[in-house]
């Protein structure tokens, strides 16, 4: 063999300098991207990411649910250039994904809701920010994404809730989305079992975490201290908010007429949030809603509750096309974002997903779990035959199948 068939054999990969580079290229999937984010972060911060209510059947049933459908492609279609735009709202997306409210998310990482505001805005995609961000509203609007919602939680103090709803009017951010699946705060163990308090507190299981994690535990000294930067200083009674009784914060006598006033006060788009069903869903759009943000709140509510890609087609029956659906819980891979849609969504929302990009990477991290899922998409959209989102949704029951075999097929 020759020197040149020697060296062209044995190709090289360049060297890496920059560590957050040398991570992200080697995560080809979000289930390596979580796994760096297991590496990075202490394991109580990375448990309160990844962890669910009680036994996490829903979050298992999240994942199962979506591998319960299967595709049944076209061929020989011209699929050179797949579209993934949309309009949702009558304002254009550059692609049907969404990144959802996440509360506490400079605790992932400093960069926060800075890191994945901009990311989104680079990708051209919205991004909500939870009522318990850790940046303000003011701050997140100052970065010039002309596509940010906000999310309300309603608050026992009605006058703070509204002053939020208020703010975020005046910001510009475009719409607002009522959870409403958190009356009570949901049971996550893992996150009792580590005694996790918001900010982590120095006990002698987090001094003797620094040694392992010194990268994290040093960003986090260099910033600002972690708070609830939107609610100003608050308590539960006599105790610190932790992650356990941080819902205790959370108005649980709300009801439709609650909703009918927030209305009154958003000018802009309103999304209910939370597993809305056909009836509930129905009285939404009653009340003067734009859209169902259809969640369990990634199987950290109410554990058994129903995987939500098996409700979308329900839902749309009962709602018509009128009013937009978002369709999140256990979305990894452009494959899920195809089915969702195809079933009925307009868009698809991420949490764990953009959060472990953030702690793998900062905004860095957040744009590579994004452009996975859509190159994903991209790529499932070719291999079906397909080239636009409204033609993948037009293709509904012939492109997508339940995989079940003898059952009936989820409604
Ligand atoms: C760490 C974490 C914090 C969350 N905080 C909020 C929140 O403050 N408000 C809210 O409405 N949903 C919250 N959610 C739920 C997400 O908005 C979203 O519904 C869920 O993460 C989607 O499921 P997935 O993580 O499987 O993508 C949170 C989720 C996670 C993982």
């Amino acid at each position: 063999m020759r020197w040149r068939e020697i060296r062209d054999l044995v190709r090289l990969q360049p060297v890496r300098l920059d560590p957050v580079e040398r991570r992200l290229a080697r995560c080809s999937s979000i289930d390596d991207l979580r796994a760096v984010a297991g590496r990075q972060l202490p394991r109580a911060v990375f448990d309160y990411v990844d962890g669910a209510a009680d036994e996490e059947l829903t979050l298992a049933d999240n994942r199962a649910a979506f591998q319960r459908w299967q595709f049944a492609p076209r061929v020989l279609r011209d699929v050179s250039q797949p579209d993934l735009g949309v309009d949702v709202f009558g304002r254009h997306l550059s692609a049907p994904l969404g990144l959802c409210p996440t509360g506490y998310t400079r605790m992932m990482h400093p960069g926060g809701e800075l890191a994945v505001a901009r990311a989104a805005r680079r990708r051209g995609l919205p991004y909500a920010l939870s009522t318990v961000g850790t940046t303000t509203i003011e701050d997140l609007a100052a970065t010039g994404h002309p596509e940010l919602w906000f999310q309300l939680y309603a608050l026992r103090d009605r006058g703070l809730t509204r002053t939020l709803v208020a703010r975020a009017a005046e910001a510009g951010y475009q719409a607002l989305e009522v959870t409403v699946d958190t009356p009570v705060a949901g049971r996550r163990e893992r996150d009792v079992r580590n005694g996790l308090t918001i900010p982590p507190a120095l006990r002698a299981r987090t001094i003797l975490d620094i040694g392992w994690h010194l990268g994290y535990w040093l960003a986090m000294v260099r910033s600002p201290a972690l708070e609830f930067a939107n609610l100003g200083d608050l308590s539960v009674g006599e105790d610190r908010v932790t992650a356990a009784n941080m819902a205790n914060l959370f108005d649980p006598s709300l009801t439709w007429d609650d909703l009918a006033e927030v209305r009154a006060w958003w000018p802009g788009s309103l999304l209910l949030k939370g597993p809305v069903s056909p009836l509930d869903a129905r009285r939404a759009v009653e009340v003067g809603v734009d859209g169902i943000h259809l969640s369990n709140h990634g199987g950290r509510q109410l554990d058994r509750a129903a995987a939500t890609v098996d409700l979308i087609r329900p839902l749309r029956d009962a709602i018509g096309d009128d009013t937009v659906i978002v369709v999140d819980s256990g979305v990894r891979h452009g494959a899920d974002m195809a089915i969702a849609l195809a079933r009925g969504a307009d868009l698809c929302g991420i949490g764990r997903p953009y959060l472990y990009g953030l702690a793998a990477g900062g905004e860095r991290g957040v744009r590579h779990a994004i452009d996975l899922l859509l190159s994903q998409l991209a790529r499932t959209m070719q291999l079906l035959g397909v080239t636009s989102i409204a033609e993948l949704r037009a293709g509904g029951d012939e492109l997508v199948r339940s995989a079940v075999a003898d059952a009936p097929a989820p409604p």
